[in-house]
């Protein structure tokens, strides 16, 4: 009785000690692995090009992991070597800054990467090659190669060197880990990162057999389609080609009421908003709806910048004004009974790919997605052609329709078989007097990518309004676009 009263609280000093352990060993995982810090961004365009859309949770990589990938595997890298690092896959990086335009890094646990809208939506352009390289945010990206990047690190995890001594050395040129960051690096971040990104690559491989994006294009809906977790159609029993030019997001009050997107799938901004953080990885428990409200109102009366050149000629731009409301403001001016509509393919006449593969099931199981959240969807519809947008910006949003398909505004005014049939898109040198960027010659071969319009998805048919005008008045026309 004496020995067992004595072994009694013995035994429930241990337990009490081994849960206090617990516990400690518990809340040392949590603060090393979920702990999550705000990111301190100062004001909205801060946060435009860096903050988190809530990608950081379910695809979001460990960013010392990032960060020396590019070293360690150089010769998964596109390109000669010219550009080094993640430049060769055209990300734009900013002095100083931590991450590219369009990558956030945040700490869930330790220092994680994820990508935001402005890895696509962020123009940049220079006037001559050897002239600054502008960036404007919200304008549609045209070197970024967002299929090369799922390919670098699909490949990286798939080589052999892709272990925990290989990259902890390469880290620890760069910054000092603790030893038990060091141990859990070793043990759990990298094996977890390496089995994640072979996932992910296994996830893209219905893109092997379907044309290249190339850079300034991606499927936008293919990949949301195929996600087991997400719309989870089969790409087995679906081989639609959905290839198709970023989009600028400026000045989205001028689309108040249209269809968006370039097929008119969904025609309220925040479910386009919202969908598109979730196409790049956010999930709803992880998708900050109140800063992606702030994003949206950012974005509704952000402005194009002005053509970059000697300002246009004002005569020629006033003739050129007075043709466009004669032949294109019907549906693409500001009143035009058209604008922000849909119309047919079988009236504009362009590629059918990109139409083809948003399809009416894939909008109803959007539709259902999110259904128990406080914010919903419930505008996605198919449709049966292609929105005509207003032209706000329209220099920078070369090359031009939906799939990217004419390098200038010039060729687009030409009739389809005297516009480029092989170009090279991804160069961001624009071209002094075409209304585009530089597509040909030397140096747009050497740093572009070769669009061969024959390929499914890359035609270039369609859209001959103007086509038939004399040169002077095609000119003119040009001149008037200048201004927009
Ligand atoms: C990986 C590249 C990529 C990322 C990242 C991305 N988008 Fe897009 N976005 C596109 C492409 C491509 C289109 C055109 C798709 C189509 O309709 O074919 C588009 C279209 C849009 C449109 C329609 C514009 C219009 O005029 O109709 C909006 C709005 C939009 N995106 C907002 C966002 C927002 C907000 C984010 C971040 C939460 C985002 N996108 C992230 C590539 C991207
Ligand atoms: C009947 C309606 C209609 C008329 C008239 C029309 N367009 Fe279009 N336009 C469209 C549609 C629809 C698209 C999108 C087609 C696509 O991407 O496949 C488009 C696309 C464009 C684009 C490419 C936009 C981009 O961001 O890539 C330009 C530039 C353009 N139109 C200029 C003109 C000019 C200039 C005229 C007059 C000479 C004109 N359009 C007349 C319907 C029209």
């Amino acid at each position: 009785m004496a020995r067992k009263d004595h072994a009694h609280p013995k035994s429930r000093r241990w337990l009490a000690l081994l849960l206090v352990l617990g516990a400690a060993v518990a809340a040392i995982g949590w603060y090393e692995l979920f702990r999550e810090e705000p990111q301190n961004l100062d004001g909205v365009e801060a946060y435009y090009r860096y903050g988190s859309i809530g990608t950081e949770q379910e695809e979001g990589l460990p960013y010392w992991v990032w960060r020396v990938l590019p070293e360690v595997f150089p010769q998964h890298l596109p390109g000669d070597g010219e550009d080094a690092g993640y430049a060769a896959l055209g990300v734009v990086w900013e002095e100083g800054e931590p991450t590219p335009v369009g990558f956030s890094r945040k700490t869930i646990g330790f220092p994680r990467i994820g990508i935001n809208c402005a890895a696509c939506h962020t123009a940049t352009y220079r006037t001559a090659p050897e002239a600054e390289r502008r960036i404007v945010p919200a304008g549609p990206h045209q070197t970024f190669d967002p299929q090369a990047y799922l390919r670098f690190l699909g490949d990286a995890a798939a080589d052999p060197d892709f272990t925990a001594d290989t990259l902890l050395a390469a880290i620890e040129e760069e910054t000092e880990l603790s030893w038990l960051d060091r141990l859990l690096y070793r043990f759990l971040i990298i094996p977890r990162t390496r089995d994640g990104l072979l996932e992910q690559a296994e996830r893209f491989t219905w893109t092997d057999d379907r044309p290249r994006w190339g850079p300034g294009r991606i499927d936008p809906f293919n990949p949301v389609k195929f996600h087991p977790d997400l719309l989870a159609l089969d790409p087995a029993e679906d081989d639609t080609i959905g290839n198709s030019d970023i989009m600028p997001l400026w000045a989205m009050d001028e689309q108040e009421g249209y269809a968006l997107h370039w097929d008119g799938l969904n025609d309220s901004l925040t479910e386009v908003v919202l969908s598109g953080a979730i196409g790049d990885g956010a999930r709803p428990d992880s998708l900050p709806v109140e800063s992606l409200g702030e994003l949206e109102t950012y974005l509704r009366d952000l402005a194009p910048p002005p053509y970059p050149f000697d300002s246009p000629d004002r005569q020629m731009a006033a003739r050129g004004e007075a043709l466009f409301e004669e032949h294109c403001a019907s549906c693409h001016g500001p009143e035009g009974g058209c604008t922000g509509t849909v119309i047919p393919q079988s009236e504009v006449g362009t590629d059918r790919h990109r139409l083809e593969m948003w399809t009416a099931e894939s909008a109803e199981r959007y539709n259902a997605y999110a259904e128990d959240y406080p914010w919903d969807f419930d505008a996605f519809v198919k449709t049966d052609g292609y929105v005509a947008k207003p032209l706000t910006g329209i220099w920078l949003r070369a090359p031009y329709l939906h799939n990217g398909s004419v390098p200038t505004v010039e060729d687009l005014l030409r009739p389809a078989e005297e516009r480029p049939a092989v170009f090279y898109r991804g160069y961001d040198v624009y071209h002094p007097e075409r209304l585009g960027f530089i597509h040909a010659g030397e140096e747009a071969e050497r740093h572009g990518f070769r669009y061969d319009t024959a390929e499914p998805g890359n035609g270039n048919q369609g859209h001959e309004y103007g086509t038939e005008l004399p040169t002077e008045d095609r000119d003119a026309l040009v001149e008037y676009l200048k201004t927009l």
